[in-house]
């Protein structure tokens, strides 16, 4: 008998270790974390199983594949977008063709299993694109079928593999003779810039905001590389948990889409530099926009319209702006570089 396991790529990404904390939490015993890098030590012990190696690997694909039966599958491999930029292809190569391989897996998984196999994907707003700041202005909250040029590889790559999983769903080997009954369930979530108090996120090009209320907490200087006006939304780390945990969990029935806006609160630059300063009054923050990573954010939305998520499958953040930079950022981060007890992400 194969051993049954949920599958985590991206383990010990920012997501991954969250995602991982909290589904250990939860009671789960049989956590497979795959990453290209060695986990961090602190979730290992919450993981049955952790393999370091590379999702373009395709032997590694098929010793999952014959080692192991994954209902459930959490893909959270990826470069970021900022990151993807210096090595576009190298961004294509992880982000779409890992993507592939995984849903081949998941499909060969389903056959096996006779029953379609969960596969949860968190996108991002960098699959918007809007042309230029006249237009992100009057755009106001993107729907998911608006504004869908990505002006990143990130961005593209993201989008293109909601496409993969939307086919791999609903009409993988279309022609064949005998249609494969069970295939991917695949459901993706578009997130915001993403704020953890635990760690700091690399190659992404929302981290003005994590990176600033670190540096503040550390006592760094710290220079934004965006304008003070330029606005996107974020949202706190657990309720990125939470929003994949409740859509993984949602009967199929209930869901009307594949792809979901989530989100939470939108500020400015500047209004971020408030909060952080409200907690830490002494801190150094300067703006030295780069043009470029500039025109990245610029080409993303100001705010995400998710009430497809909110009636579909009951999606509501537990943090909105107030919360949490008082209740969940700032004590954790506190804590955190104070030396005092460490805590974990899913404690809030
Ligand atoms: N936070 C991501 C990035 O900046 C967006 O998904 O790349």
């Amino acid at each position: 008998m194969r051993k049954e396991v949920v599958l985590v790529t991206g383990a010990g990404g920012e997501m991954g270790q969250a995602l991982i904390r909290r589904l250990a939490e939860g009671g789960a015993r049989n956590i497979l974390a795959l990453d290209v890098r060695p986990l961090p030590e602190a979730i290992i012990p919450a993981c049955q199983i952790a393999i370091q190696g590379d999702l373009l690997d395709t032997n590694l694909i098929d010793r999952l594949v014959a080692e192991y039966s994954i209902p459930r599958i959490f893909h959270l491999a990826a470069l970021l977008s900022t990151r993807s930029e210096y090595t576009p292809e190298a961004a294509h190569h992880v982000n779409v063709d890992g993507t592939l391989h995984l849903l081949k897996l998941a499909v060969d998984q389903a056959s096996w299993l006779g029953q379609p196999v969960k596969f949860i994907f968190p996108s991002s707003i960098a699959v918007f694109g809007l042309p230029d700041r006249e237009t992100k202005a009057s755009a106001g909250a993107v729907k998911e079928w608006a504004w869908n040029n990505p002006a990143t590889m990130y961005g593209c790559n993201k989008l293109y593999a909601e496409h993969l999983g939307r086919y791999y769903s609903l009409h993988y080997r279309q022609l064949a003779a005998e249609q494969p009954r069970n295939t991917v369930d695949f459901r993706a979530i578009r997130f915001p810039g993403l704020i953890s108090a635990f760690t700091v996120p690399s190659g992404g090009t929302s981290d003005y905001g994590p990176e600033m209320l670190h540096a503040a907490a550390q006592k760094q200087p710290y220079a934004c590389f965006v304008r003070e006006d330029t606005t996107m939304p974020f949202m706190a780390m657990p309720d990125a948990i939470k929003a994949l945990l409740l859509l993984g969990d949602a009967p199929r029935e209930a869901l009307s889409a594949q792809i979901y806006n989530v989100t939470s609160f939108s500020l400015s630059a500047r209004e971020f530099e408030a909060e952080v300063r409200r907690a830490f009054p002494e801190a150094q923050i300067t703006f030295e926009p780069d043009r470029r990573r500039q025109g990245i954010v610029d080409s993303w939305p100001v705010d995400m319209d998710d009430s497809r998520a909110r009636r579909d499958w009951g999606w509501q953040p537990d943090y909105d702006l107030r919360r949490a930079f008082d209740e969940y950022l700032i004590p954790n981060i506190r804590q955190q570089y104070t030396g005092g007890k460490q805590t974990t992400e899913s404690k809030k």
